[in-house]
């Protein structure tokens, strides 16, 4: 028996492009760059480690993930290239198509600072919010976003809503030297449009066809800055493009579905499972999730009448996004359930307090949820969603503060 040869450069260059080349380039967020296949052959060891563990790319959602077969290729290369060889480039991935129908712009003057600062929500990442110029002069249906900043490295996420203005302008003014304000740019206190999270490297959003997220006439866009110090001074300029559902073409906004938990608190050392259900009272298509989960979650699923749907084992709030399920159809009375696993104990690697102390996270319209994206499938119901979105958002507001249960435990069994 003899080994098949190993794979060439040929084999791998377009799986390098995709996915390694898309932040691993100048410029790009990742922090150095990966652009000739010598500089895989130099980290070889650590980036077949990496690959072994699922931890690059860093796609989390089982269907991103590369397959084993891919997994195989890439890895057998990686083995069997360590000689001396000519370095070859890895090209740039393909850019994807997008027309720049809008485009906002955040204040100017705000640095990112080179270090990260104590929060008053303690381990919480560096986040600042900005109202987006000029408000919407129409409504706008929002069919792909795109971003650019002068500091892709620092830029860890970008969360987006819509607002009348009012409250957006109540953050500025407590913090009026310097654009934007420390808050989180959900609005706290009732429930904004959620435009969608873009994460590290996603210059490029696009709503699966036949969806969108929608900003009323006359609102504005705030943006929520997730950011990683990175030991530098950052002068932050950033422009957001949305491209537009073109005027005649038919196309169902998306609405929120938010199954957050208001509040929670765990003690130290413990671990277990949190869930929020709900049942949907008509048909509806949901392409898209969101996921606001901080380091002391270890994992967020969804199932659908018990059928896992979407799942991230080793949740990394690194990569907070607005996530893709390709069809995900919910008739009227199915049950939604999100799960997710906490654990404030030593062993959860990011877990920002060692020694663990007690916890609790409270918050208006959720200190943790999944958040779907959801269109009506009958266009009667249309409407219906808006009202469904106000009456969980209310219902929440008088939940008692949770805690999580014990794995072993049967859910919701009480002796
Ligand atoms: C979505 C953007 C993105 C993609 C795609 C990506 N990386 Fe990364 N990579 C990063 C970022 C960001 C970091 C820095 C990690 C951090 O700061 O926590 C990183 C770090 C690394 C590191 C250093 C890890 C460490 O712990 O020091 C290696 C090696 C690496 N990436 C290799 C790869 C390879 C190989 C691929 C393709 C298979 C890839 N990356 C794809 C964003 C990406």
């Amino acid at each position: 028996m003899i080994d098949p040869p190993p794979p060439t450069f040929e084999d791998v260059r377009d799986l390098l492009s995709q996915n390694c080349v898309a932040c691993h380039q100048q410029e790009g967020p990742a922090p150095f760059s990966l652009t000739k296949s010598t500089d895989y052959q130099r980290r070889s060891a650590f980036i077949q480690a990496l690959i072994q563990e699922d931890r690059m790319p860093p796609h989390l959602v089982a269907s991103e993930r590369w397959s084993d077969q891919e997994k195989d290729v890439v890895l057998r290369w990686l083995a069997a290239a360590s000689r001396d060889e000519d370095s070859q480039t890895v090209p740039a991935p393909k850019v994807p198509s997008f027309r720049k129908d809008r485009s906002f712009r955040i204040p100017e003057g705000f640095v990112i600072p080179k270090e990260g600062g104590e929060r008053w929500h303690r381990g919480d990442r560096d986040v600042r919010t900005f109202r987006l110029a000029p408000r919407a002069d129409q409504l706008l249906r929002v069919q792909a976003w795109r971003f650019h900043s002068s500091a892709p490295r620092e830029v860890e996420s970008i969360g987006l809503v819509h607002d009348d203005g009012t409250i957006a302008r109540y953050g500025d003014l407590q913090e009026p030297n310097t654009p934007g304000y420390e808050m989180t740019g959900d609005m706290g206190w009732r429930p904004a449009g959620m435009l969608g999270v873009l994460g590290v490297a996603n210059s490029t959003f696009r709503i699966p066809d036949g969806f969108h997220f929608e900003v009323p006439q006359d609102h504005e866009i705030d943006f929520e800055l997730r950011f990683r110090p990175s030991g530098i001074d950052k002068p932050l300029a950033a422009t957001l493009e949305a491209e537009l559902v073109p005027d005649q073409q038919k196309s169902r906004a998306l609405h929120l579905i938010p199954l957050s938990i208001r509040s929670w608190r765990v003690k130290a050392g413990e671990s277990g499972t949190l869930e929020q259900r709900w049942v949907s009272p008509i048909d509806i298509d949901v392409p898209l999730v969101s996921v606001r989960a901080g380091r002391r979650i270890r994992g967020v699923s969804l199932s659908v009448d018990g059928k896992r749907v979407f799942d991230i084992p080793d949740w990394d709030p690194h990569w907070q996004q607005t996530w893709e399920i390709p069809d995900l159809r919910m008739t009227k009375g199915m049950q939604v359930v999100a799960t997710f696993n906490v654990d404030n104990s030593e062993e959860n690697p990011r877990n920002p307090e060692t020694p663990p102390r007690d916890i609790q996270f409270g918050r208006r319209t959720g200190a943790l949820g999944i958040w779907l994206h959801a269109a009506a499938i009958d266009p009667v119901d249309q409407g219906t969603l808006q009202q469904i979105h106000r009456s969980i958002f209310e219902a929440q507001q008088s939940e008692p503060v949770e805690t999580p249960r014990q794995i072993e435990q049967s859910p919701k069994a009480s002796p």
